[in-house]
């Protein structure tokens, strides 16, 4: 049978918590025994989407991150879940460059890190309701 595993952890929208959320993500993928280059893209994949529930999610107030993780095989399903603003246009947002916060010198580039670091990243949001972040790696 193929092996298979879960974790779930939710914390406060601080940004002090974002090195936890790194840190308890790698973590718990060294079952797979990845490479420093596969636990460094998965961490740094985390931190930008994480970073995006604090900021952009929950604009820097109080709310609760879900991480939800699952691995499958050699499969890595890593869900980060806010119940922010949510987001209008998730095409406009996904394209390279594009921030709704230019004026916090945002750089525009979360959205494409986490699809360059990871195999796969999906997203989805509603407004008003919030955003589901999920990335997903196979670890070789
Ligand atoms: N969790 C989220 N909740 C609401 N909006 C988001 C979220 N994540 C991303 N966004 C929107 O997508 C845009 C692009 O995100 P990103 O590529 O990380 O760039 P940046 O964070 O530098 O603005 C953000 O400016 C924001 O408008
Ligand atoms: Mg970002």
């Amino acid at each position: 049978m193929e092996f298979y595993n879960e974790m779930t952890v939710s914390f406060k929208s601080l940004s002090i918590n974002e090195s936890f959320a790194r840190v308890v993500v790698a973590s718990f993928v060294t079952s797979l025994d990845p490479t420093l280059e596969d636990l460094a893209d998965i961490k740094t994949a985390v931190s930008e989407a994480v970073t995006n529930a604090i900021i952009h999610g929950y604009e820097g107030k109080d709310g609760i991150i879900t991480i939800h993780c699952t691995i499958t095989g050699k499969t890595v399903t890593i869900k980060i879940i806010d119940k922010g603003v949510g987001i209008e246009d998730i095409e406009k947002a996904r394209q390279p460059f594009y921030t709704s916060k230019p004026e916090m010198e945002r750089s525009g580039m979360g959205f494409t890190v986490m699809e360059t670091f990871m195999d796969r990243m999906e997203v989805e949001s509603r407004p008003g309701e919030g955003t589901t972040v999920t990335l997903i790696k196979t670890i070789e």
